[in-house]
């Protein structure tokens, strides 16, 4: 369905973007927005998506089969975040909806987040900065706030996809670490040695690690992957850092494995439930909490939008990659078959 009065395509933008992003929609498409600061309630997504022919969504809307079988006009969901927990894909092919996320543009920035996630929590950033702005500091300790180093330490990356290769990367070369890894598939052989690289089953690779980097996606194979019993294997001393899903972890196992061992601190940006978190780990000094800002420099956020928009508008039919999404997750629903560059 395109809008009646101007046969231009109606198209949702779920969440408030930047203008220049939007101004690119808005120059061929009749507009739905949300000009509010918090996702629209499942009804409401549902009531906005209503004859609307694309929408541009981020991690925050869930895109079901409910919500597609009340919108049946809708023929592209796109959206900016790179993982896609909150669209079932399959019930989008289903339907003929196609579906796209933003990979590589993320990459280096969540790393560089991850990265210094995992430095604040063993170097106890956060803890120390409480306590200084408390107007605690008397005098030097020999001691005070002493954490765990980072160089030379082992780093075991759970999910070696692009962000925990990135990662990774500068562990091995910034700061000569040893690269542990687990995930579902072995790097090629060429990509181990550049990195130096050895894959361990997860309790190895649990028992191995002095600070642990979870990048894995969130899907029901995933969840809890890391509970009470993998903790309990962790090194006395270790750090968790989860920039990847809440839920990936238990986060009321990690409270216990802080306050009772075995885990020294951890660096958190995602959450079970988020925004909420956990009162006990809110309660804890040795973690670090930041919400959900891995990606979150103002370049690759601008480029996850544009890759959105690159995306939608293809699949409208629209701009110099018409009918070739650069980046679809389904591309067997467009008329060729075949998507873009992904
Ligand atoms: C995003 C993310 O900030 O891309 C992802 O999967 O988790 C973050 O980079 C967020 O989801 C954007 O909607």
């Amino acid at each position: 369905m395109t809008a009646a009065s101007t046969g231009r395509p109606r198209v949702a933008i779920a969440r408030r973007i930047f203008p220049e992003v939007r101004a690119r929609l808005a120059a061929v498409a009749e507009l739905v927005e949300n000009e509010g600061e918090l996702p629209w309630p499942a009804a409401e997504l549902r009531a906005k998506l209503q004859g609307c022919d694309a929408a541009f969504v981020t991690g925050t809307e869930t895109i079901d089969a409910a919500l597609l079988d009340g919108c049946p006009g809708l023929r592209a969901v796109c959206s900016m975040a790179v993982g896609y927990n909150n669209i079932d894909v399959p019930a989008c092919t289903a339907r003929g909806v196609l579906v796209s996320n933003a990979p590589g543009v993320l990459t280096e920035t969540t790393a560089d987040f991850g990265f210094a996630l995992m430095m604040a929590a063993a170097r106890r950033i956060g803890e120390a900065e409480r306590f200084l702005r408390a107007g605690l500091w008397k005098t030097w300790g020999v001691d005070m706030f002493a954490g765990s180093d980072i160089h030379g330490a082992t780093l075991g990356v759970l999910g070696m996809g692009r962000i925990g290769q990135a990662i990774a990367r500068r562990g091995h070369a910034g700061f000569g670490m040893r690269i542990v890894y687990h995930n579902r598939s072995r790097l090629a052989a060429a990509d181990e040695a550049a990195l130096d690289a050895r894959w361990l089953g997860l309790d190895d690779l649990l028992q191995a690690a002095d600070h642990l980097v979870i990048v894995t996606p969130y899907s029901k194979d995933t969840h809890h992957l890391v509970g009470a019993a993998q903790l309990a294997r962790m090194k006395p001393g270790a750090t968790l850092t989860n920039i990847a899903r809440g839920g990936v972890v238990d986060d009321a196992a990690l409270a216990v494995a802080l306050r009772n061992g075995p885990l020294a601190a951890a660096g958190l940006d995602v959450f079970e439930g988020e925004p909420a978190v956990l009162p006990a780990l809110l309660a804890l000094p040795n973690v670090v909490l930041t919400p959900h800002i891995a990606s979150a420099s103002l370049p690759t956020r601008r480029a996850m939008a544009n890759l959105a928009v690159d995306n939608l508008l293809a699949a409208l039919g629209l701009g110099p990659q018409a009918g070739r999404p650069p980046t679809a997750l389904n591309p067997e629903v467009l008329p060729t078959g075949r998507g873009g560059a992904s």
